[in-house]
């Protein structure tokens, strides 16, 4: 698994999908650039989650809000006064660390232990192996379990207090110590706020105080008005954008996973109130689609419905996906209730409301938000399509099976040699499909070479032009998947990429 993160790494800088942000001044801490394969990538990620919202649902209409708004944003919010991480620092190393991660992570580790006896025992037994009675009644890995279970519940309660003495308590008792150096000699635990400030206006006197958004979903918010109202929308109906956000992490780990300049593809639906657990249900039900249709595989998705609710919510589900750390989160569904906009209203003076023609009523609408990270699924997709395979021949080959629709080249067009007319055409055939598709020409190294860096990149067609084209107008087209080869009319070369490249 740990080599799996690795060779997706370096694969993804090899081949011109994320680099480090600044790299030549030895990179900026969670802080990535996309190349020019993963800016193709990354925008028909975005394109195809668009689409399926803004073009596909005659309700939902998009829009693309500021980064920067008015501070009083996120006064109502909540941000200003929730949007915080526990963090606790250790007094020998003056290191900084997430106190409740420490916590979870001593707590991975008793699972890990854990999964060793069970490991152990499976090796032991074959076949015969029952896990679930080997859990219940091996005491070690029972004692194990449990006590996990009770840290992590422990924490989750001191989490949702105010006051986090608790939490250091926890850390006190478990002789938690500092990864780096060991040392148990921490400080209290604080609430850090996770929001980027930044000043706008030119003198120090005038100037005001600014936070980067934490979210995208605000700038939906505050403009519910101006689009219910120009755009003559009933309810319900969605409003969806796409763009960047800025959180100040303090564990920033795990590549593009955590980061603190990332994109965010936001849904806010606006609903009757009464109704929200029906949309709820819907919008869950949707989105975990959204996901299938791109065939990363059914078992890698599952869905985490949360007992601990955020101050806005009254349902909450994630979508996790099996990244090569394992399941973490990559979309979450939240019922917000009326809690945002009744925020609004409140510091704003504005009203935020809807007459619904129907009930005859004017009221606050209900809203439940899909909310999916950009970069978070340009891991999922990058992560799952990475194959090592081993060929009949027994040679093996490196391919990066990404969904068609999402790979920033849709076909190669490869003359066979560099002389004789075959580069002439190839490039007629450029000129024609590039006004559709983006295509590339490749000529350099031999064609088996050039097959093989093309699967490396994710290409899903090769196109080789060979001598018989000049007489018979035909070209080869290889799938990168199936590797398999066949002779067509250089006419129907649109039609072909069409179906293999369709949303
Ligand atoms: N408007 C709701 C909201 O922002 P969230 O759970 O804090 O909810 C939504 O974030 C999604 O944004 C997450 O599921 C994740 O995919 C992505 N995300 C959040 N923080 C991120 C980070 N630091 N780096 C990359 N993606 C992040």
């Amino acid at each position: 698994q740990e080599d799996l993160f690795k060779n997706v790494i370096s694969h993804a800088k090899e081949y011109g999908y994320i680099f480090a942000s600044s790299e030549i001044y030895d990179g900026l801490s969670a802080v990535y650039d996309y190349g020019q394969n993963g800016a193709e990538l990354k925008k028909n990620i975005r394109e195809y989650w668009w689409k399926s919202m803004v073009q596909l649902n005659q309700n939902i209409v998009g829009i693309d809000a500021s980064i920067l708004m008015h501070p009083k944003t996120w006064v109502a919010s909540g941000h200003v006064d929730a949007f915080n991480d526990p963090l606790i620092d250790n007094k020998d190393s003056k290191k900084r660390y997430r106190a409740d991660v420490l916590v979870e992570d001593f707590a991975e580790k008793l699972l890990q232990k854990a999964q060793k006896e069970i490991d152990k025992a499976k090796k032991r037994f074959g076949d015969s192996f029952d896990e679930e009675q080997f859990v219940a009644t091996n005491d070690r890995v029972g004692k194990y379990l449990t006590q996990r279970k009770d840290i992590l519940k422990r924490l989750g309660d001191s989490l949702t207090r105010e006051d986090l003495k608790d939490v250091k308590a926890l850390i006190e008792e478990l002789e938690i110590a500092d990864p780096e150096t060991g040392s148990k000699n921490w400080t209290d635990v604080r609430q850090f706020n996770l929001m980027f400030g930044t000043k706008m206006g030119a003198s120090a006197e005038t100037s005001s105080d600014l936070y980067l958004r934490p979210e995208t979903a605000q700038g939906i918010f505050v403009n519910f008005s101006n689009v219910q109202k120009t755009g003559r929308m009933k309810i319900p109906f969605g409003i969806a954008q796409t763009g960047k956000a800025f959180r100040n992490e303090i564990v920033a780990r795990q590549f593009i996973f955590r980061m603190r300049e990332f994109e965010q593809m936001e849904m806010q639906f606006f609903v009757r109130p009464g109704d929200e657990m029906k949309w709820y249900e819907h919008w869950k039900e949707e989105r975990i689609k959204w996901h299938y249709s791109l065939n990363l595989g059914v078992e890698n998705y599952r869905f985490h419905d949360h007992d601990k609710l955020a101050h806005y919510a009254n349902a909450a589900a994630d979508i996790e996906f099996d990244f090569p750390f394992g399941f973490k989160e990559l979309e979450g569904i939240h019922s917000r209730t009326d809690f945002d906009l009744k925020a609004h209203e409140e510091h704003s003076g504005k009203k935020l409301r809807f007459f619904d023609p129907e009930l005859n009523e004017t009221y606050v609408p209900y809203v439940i938000e899909t909310s999916i990270g950009l970069d978070r699924m340009f891991l999922a997709v990058l992560s799952s399509s990475l194959k090592e395979e081993t060929l009949k021949d027994g040679s093996s080959r490196t391919v990066l099976k990404l969904p068609a629709v999402l790979a920033p080249t849709k076909a190669a067009i490869l003359p066979l040699v560099k002389k004789d007319g075959l580069p002439e055409l190839a490039r007629t055939i450029i000129e024609e499909l590039q006004w559709d598709f983006r295509v590339q020409y490749d000529e350099k190294d031999a064609i088996g070479r050039r097959y093989r860096r093309q699967d490396a990149a994710g290409t899903p067609l090769c196109i080789t032009v060979d001598h018989d084209s000049l007489e018979d107008n035909e070209v080869t087209v290889r799938y990168r998947d199936s590797m398999e080869q066949k002779r067509v009319p250089i006419s129907e070369l649109k039609k072909i990429i069409e179906e293999e490249v369709n949303f």
